[in-house]
């Protein structure tokens, strides 16, 4: 920085101005990397591992049969929050892959792309929009790759699927993240079948998947079947080895070494060449190389009839290169519809094991789901059996699905209530083969996990070992037990100690001012200004924040309490759920936690025949829905505003106690059908369950019999008709 920047600098701060971001390039020259991507509100990484509040995973569920060791992890919650969590985890040695190293193998992530905020109002406010809001999404996905990445293990790989709005500012993202040396692929994959109506623009029909990766990792590549026309046309010669073609046996550039000399007349260095033998010759050939000159390998290999020696005097050797069983993936994954008969060997089109859903048979949906044979790719190429993958933006749990079919281990991440059900379905009711065919595939055990969202009463039945856990993390404490006047204390936050008042050991004592006085007592002021005891609520006696005793705070972090909120000087938000299919695939940011209410429900069941149709149609028309979140936006709302979707599971087994989905009704519906969600009496069957879900994540479960609507609890009436989609075993 020279004098007269320096001065300008300082004069600019001393009149409160603000410097713009060409100054920051001055004041903090780059210095490791060459190009950095500028942008409003970038926040430093160490900053994000920092503010990042992690919140406890909250065991909901196991299914089935719970036993020791790794568990799969189906996650409700915002990724970040839990990545957080899952980091610890890794510290503490629990996240670790089959053969014990530590960290995440693969990580795939299909982020929502953010695009129904940017293509929205008119052309000129839209340009800003899309900047502002560019700049937003851009700095929301990279605080998510800083998390996925510092999961990773040593030797693994990631990648961020795209498409075209997004992917190169992201490419220069990862490159500062994850280091442009650890760039492999940017993969081209065609997601849908081409475009008709064009706006001024070539049909957009790709995405992309950024593949980065560090360290040893597995590279496995599959391979697909050659051209026809290629094998056909160039492939005409056959041995009892089978069919071949002949190429050269030399490499570009002159050696001067025994690879560089002549042999049967043909001197490679003249045409500025040298003997460059393949490996697939050397593999085949039966005889030893080692030790040879490269001349004398060339007369082994020709005895071993892998050589064709042309006949024209002085003509260049070549070898016999034979059909092999396919070329590796390369990096264009473009299936090609009707393309039937064009592949050697199959009846398959081109990358048909990559072809776009539409509506084939394994599409279950759900808004953005990926086919199975994309992620198997990426899966089978990049890991290993036993090795864990990680899908934080798992949707419709395409990553978990394969995963679980290659064998792999698992933690799938989604912040919506759809998603989770529509995961928990899926993995109930596999089958063993990639698009979802084949025998039935028992899924290994898998927990189900609330992260943010928690159910106090589950809780409190915490074993106390994981109370105490659970009370730290939510709080952001060290776990570092320690003494202090003949005190017990279990760890520190932000420098200050902690105490998690033992509810259990002490069943209804209460902490109150005696208590506390007496605490004092034994700490005085060894303990320093202040210190901080974690208690369910119901357990303080007083209301106050803290109590304030010779000068020393005993602050009462209440659980549930919103004194996290002065304590992490942030307001917090909650996992909004849509209203709307469109809305499924929106960014969603939470901070914080929050403890499950359910919302007040008032609702009627029926029947309704409709005009001129033999069969009547369920009617659960909701009069009352009110729910509440202490989170930033929990502005009173009216009666039904906060309803984001109904579910319904038409034949709930009250005995598994499994929320089996077959239907999702979007309130934006609800609301336009007079708040009645209708649906086919045929696809009852005794009784169903129905989970009105709030805004905030909230639900309110409801079992309603057949007979509520007119059918008689034996459904005598109505005959039930086969499911559109599988039933979950149970
Ligand atoms: C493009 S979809 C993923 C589709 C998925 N690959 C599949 O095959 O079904 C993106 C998902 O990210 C989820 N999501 C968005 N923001 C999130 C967040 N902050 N934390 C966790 N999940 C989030 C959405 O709920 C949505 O299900």
């Amino acid at each position: 920085m020279n004098d007269e920047q320096r001065q300008e600098i300082i004069r600019r701060l001393q009149q409160g101005e603000e410097l713009s971001p060409e100054w920051a390039r001055i004041i903090f020259p780059p210095e490791k990397r060459e190009y950095e991507l500028v942008y409003h509100g970038k926040e430093r990484e160490e900053d994000i591992i920092a503010n990042t509040l992690a919140v406890p995973l909250q065991k909901v569920r196991t299914f089935g049969k719970n036993g020791d060791g790794w568990h799969n992890k189906l996650i409700f919650g915002d990724n970040l929050q839990v990545m957080k969590s899952l980091l610890e985890l890794k510290r503490a040695g629990d996240l670790s892959n089959t053969d014990g190293t530590q960290g995440v193998r693969l990580v795939y992530i299909d982020p929502p792309f953010a695009t129904k905020q940017e293509f929205t109002g008119q052309s000129e406010q839209k340009a800003y929009a899309d900047k502002v809001e560019g700049a937003r999404f851009i700095e929301w996905l990279r605080r998510r790759i800083v998390l996925c990445r510092d999961l990773m293990a040593e030797d693994s790989s990631i990648i961020v699927h795209l498409d075209d709005r997004k992917v190169h500012e992201i490419k220069v993202i990862m490159d500062e993240l994850l280091g442009p040396g650890n760039f492999r692929n940017a993969v081209i994959w065609r997601r849908t079948n081409s475009h008709n109506k064009l706006n001024r623009q070539f049909g957009p029909i790709h995405d992309t998947l950024l593949f980065y990766a560090r360290g040893a990792f597995t590279f496995t590549p599959g391979k697909r079947p050659f051209m026809r026309g290629y094998i056909e046309g160039r492939f005409t010669n056959k041995d009892k080895r089978g069919i071949y073609q002949t190429n050269y046996l030399t490499g570009p550039g002159v050696r001067t070494g025994d690879s560089g000399k002549p042999w049967r007349d043909f001197n490679p260095s003249l045409s500025g060449r040298h003997w460059a033998i393949p490996r697939q010759i050397r593999e085949l050939c039966k005889k030893t190389l080692d030790g040879l000159t490269t001349q004398q390998q060339l007369d082994v290999l020709e005895k071993e009839g892998l050589l064709h020696i042309p006949n024209k005097e002085g003509g260049q050797p070549m070898y016999r290169q034979y059909l092999t069983d396919g070329v590796p993936y390369q990096d264009l994954w473009c299936y090609q519809s009707n393309s039937q008969g064009i592949l050697y060997g199959t009846k398959e089109c081109i990358d048909e094991d990559v072809r776009y859903l539409e509506d084939a048979p394994e599409s279950i949906g759900y808004p953005t789901q990926k086919p199975e044979g994309l992620i198997a790719r990426c899966i089978s190429s990049l890991s290993k059996d036993g090795d864990l993958v990680l899908d934080a933006f798992a949707g419709s749990g395409t990553v978990p699905a394969v995963a679980e079919k290659l064998g792999r281990r698992w933690i799938a991440i989604d912040c919506g209530k759809l998603a989770i059900y529509t995961i928990q379905k899926r993995m109930l009711i596999l089958r063993a083969k990639i698009g979802n065919y084949g025998t039935p595939l028992k899924p290994k055990p898998f927990c189900l996990y609330n992260a943010g969202l928690y159910d106090f009463s589950k809780l409190k039945e915490l074993p106390w070992d994981a109370w105490r856990f659970f009370a730290l993390q939510l709080f952001q404490c060290r776990d570092e037990a320690h003494k202090i006047g003949g005190i017990q204390l279990d760890g520190y936050l932000k420098g200050t100690s902690v105490l998690v008042f033992n509810h259990q050991k002490q069943p209804g004592v209460r902490i109150d001012e005696e208590t506390v006085q007496s605490m004092h007592e034994a700490l005085g002021s060894k303990v320093g200004s202040r210190m901080f005891i974690i208690a369910p609520a119901l357990v303080f006696d007083f209301q106050q924040d803290y109590l304030t005793l010779d000068g020393v705070r005993y602050y009462a972090l209440r659980i549930p309490y919103s004194i996290i909120h002065e304590l992490h000087q942030r307001e917090f938000a909650a996992l909004k759920q849509p209203a709307d299919e469109m809305a499924v695939n929106d960014t969603v940011d939470a901070v914080g936690f929050d403890f499950i209410r359910s919302p007040e429900l008032e609702y009627v069941a029926m029947a309704n025949k409709r005009k001129g149709e033999m069969l009547s149609e369920g009617v659960i028309r909701i009069k009352t829905f009110k729910s509440e979140a202490v989170v930033r936006d929990s502005t009173k709302k009216a009666n039904r505003e906060t309803l984001s979707m109904v579910m319904l599971d038409y034949d709930f087994d009250t005995e598994s106690d499994v929320f089996d989905l077959d239907a999702v009704f979007y309130a934006e519906a609800i609301q336009k059908a007079e708040w009645e969600v209708r649906f086919p009496l045929e696809s009852l069957g005794k009784q169903l369950m129905a989970v009105f879900v709030d805004i905030y994540g909230n639900e309110a479960r409801e079992v309603i019999t057949a007979g509520k609507f007119g059918l008689g609890d034996t459904k005598a009436a109505v005959k039930p008709a086969k499911k559109s989609r599988e039933k979950t075993r149970k």
